[in-house]
């Protein structure tokens, strides 16, 4: 059995909340946390479609994100394409502890 995937520390939970969406690279993923109502989600960062830093884009209906650059929308839950059916972005497991987003990478 693989062993499970470590909580890697993200950043100030407030910095979320302040910003709606923070984007960073850790463990050398590159991974967005965006602020999606009282929940805090974590996507990866680069839109699949051209590379777009999704963290540039708009977080809406507290589910759902939109892509900057040709307005892709994917759900901040699952991940998937709402309006772009043939793509899809990774989401991982957040938790926060202390005021501090943490974030389970696999
Ligand atoms: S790069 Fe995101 S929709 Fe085109």
């Amino acid at each position: 059995m693989p062993d499970e995937a470590p909580w890697t520390l993200f950043g100030p939970e407030s910095e979320v909340r302040q910003k709606g969406l923070v984007g960073r690279t850790i463990n050398g993923r590159e991974v967005a946390v965006a602020a999606a109502g009282e929940r805090i989600v974590a996507i990866q960062r680069r839109c699949p479609h051209e590379g777009a830093n999704l963290d540039d884009g708009q977080v809406f209906a507290a589910k759902a994100i939109k892509c900057p650059l040709h307005g892709f929308i994917f759900d901040l839950f699952t991940g998937k394409g709402l309006n772009c059916p043939a793509f899809h972005i990774a989401t991982y497991q957040t938790k926060i502890e202390n005021g501090v987003v943490y974030v389970k990478i696999d």
